[in-house]
């Protein structure tokens, strides 16, 4: 891929439009069928130190932390490894643990965000291994870490990140599934997961199709001086970062919560002037999922649900194809760059360069 914009109007929409060949490219020579799990050249880390992590923690920050969190579920639902991310910027500042048998995985578009390479020090100083799962081929996060897995999405020019984001999840499934592999998930498990992974370019590339659709959504929506973001387990990271992505280039302010904890709290702010977006996969959560959308139905709030059928609780349904559980956050994630991409140009935004922001953060 080059820097020129090859006919789109923002390197945003490119980004968003290039990702079924970038998750192509980060999948491209790692699949190995035979043994129904995948091989990470570059991660420095063999079958018996694997089998000896007893904890991973994933650090990374704003978009990368979310990532970070799908990366974690994913870990733990396929390699049954405990997990956990956390803010990058964080962590140093809690005088953390840092303990022998925990891996600690670095996660960074550009590789030289300052808060995660200080991170990263202040974990070599103190003897830990890390790996790094970075874009940017040879960047400062990628040298100092012992090993790790480039994500292959292809140079990110605009500010909000949206192609490499979903690389990176991808990264992580692969992580997994090698983890996974080499611990306690089965071979037709491993199987499932390879070819669930298979079906994402093709899926991405549906639901890109469906951009006049999203569009139509976004401005029906444009007018929200706020917006409510819910997902449960692995729909919540899904809402956190579909949230961060409206607020970085519409300005509308946005807040995620788990759609579990609506009772303890948000639904005081449910009103028609505060519209919901919510993820509702075909799940062992749907039904869940769906009593919360009628909590807030009752309460006159609108609803546009990401799902896998039309909902008909929701004024608007995306609907996404499915795929294995474990990779639904991938598809989901989706259609909500369009929307956030959509809401914002219909506000006359500057999409490429929000106000305040940089592309990467390399001063604390
Ligand atoms: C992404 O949309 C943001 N602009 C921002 O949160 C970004 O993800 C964060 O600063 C981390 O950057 P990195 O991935 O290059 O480390």
């Amino acid at each position: 891929e080059s820097y020129d914009m090859g006919g789109h109007d923002t390197y945003m929409h490119k980004e968003i439009s290039e990702q079924a060949d970038a998750v192509d490219r980060v999948l491209r020579g790692r699949i190995d069928d035979r043994f129904s799990t995948v091989h990470l050249g570059g991660l420095n880390l063999d079958a018996r130190e694997a089998r000896g992590v007893r904890r991973i923690k994933i650090l990374g920050c704003g978009t990368s932390y979310h990532a970070g969190l799908i990366g974690a579920g994913l870990i733990e639902s396929l390699a049954r490894i405990p997990a956990d991310a956390e803010p990058a910027s964080e962590f140093r500042y809690r005088n953390p643990v840092v303990d022998p048998d925990t891996l600690y995985i670095a996660v960074s578009q550009s590789g030289e965000t300052y808060d995660v390479l200080a991170a990263v020090q202040e974990l070599k100083r103190k003897g830990a291994r890390v790996l790094g799962v970075v874009n940017v081929v040879g960047s400062a996060i990628a040298r100092e870490a012992d090993g790790g897995v480039y994500v292959h999405a292809g140079p990110e020019v605009c500010v909000v990140s949206t192609k490499c984001f979903t690389n990176t999840v991808v990264a992580f499934a692969l992580l997994a599934l090698h983890l996974g592999r080499i611990r306690d998930l089965s071979v037709s498990d491993g199987k499932r997961i390879i070819e669930g992974l298979r079906k994402l370019p093709e899926q991405i590339a549906e639901i890109l199709r469906t951009e006049d659709r999203i569009k139509e959504v976004a401005e029906a929506y444009a007018g929200a001086q706020s917006m409510m973001f819910i997902g449960r387990v692995r729909g919540y990271p899904v809402a956190l970062e579909a949230s961060l992505k409206l607020k970085e280039i519409s300005y509308i302010h946005a807040e995620a919560y788990p759609a579990s904890e609506l009772k303890h709290g948000p639904l005081a702010l449910i009103e028609p002037a505060l519209p919901t977006v919510a993820i509702v996969p075909d799940d062992d959560l749907l039904e869940k999922n769906r009593a919360a959308l009628e909590e807030i139905k009752a309460r006159s709030g609108r609803i546009l649900a990401v799902a896998h059928r039309e909902q008909e609780k929701a004024d608007h349904t995306l609907v996404v194809p499915k795929n294995e559980p474990e990779l639904d956050p991938i598809l989901m994630g989706i259609p909500l760059q369009l929307l956030a991409y959509h809401t914002a140009l219909a506000m006359g935004r500057d999409i490429d360069k929000p106000r305040n922001l940089a592309k990467s953060v390399t001063v604390e």
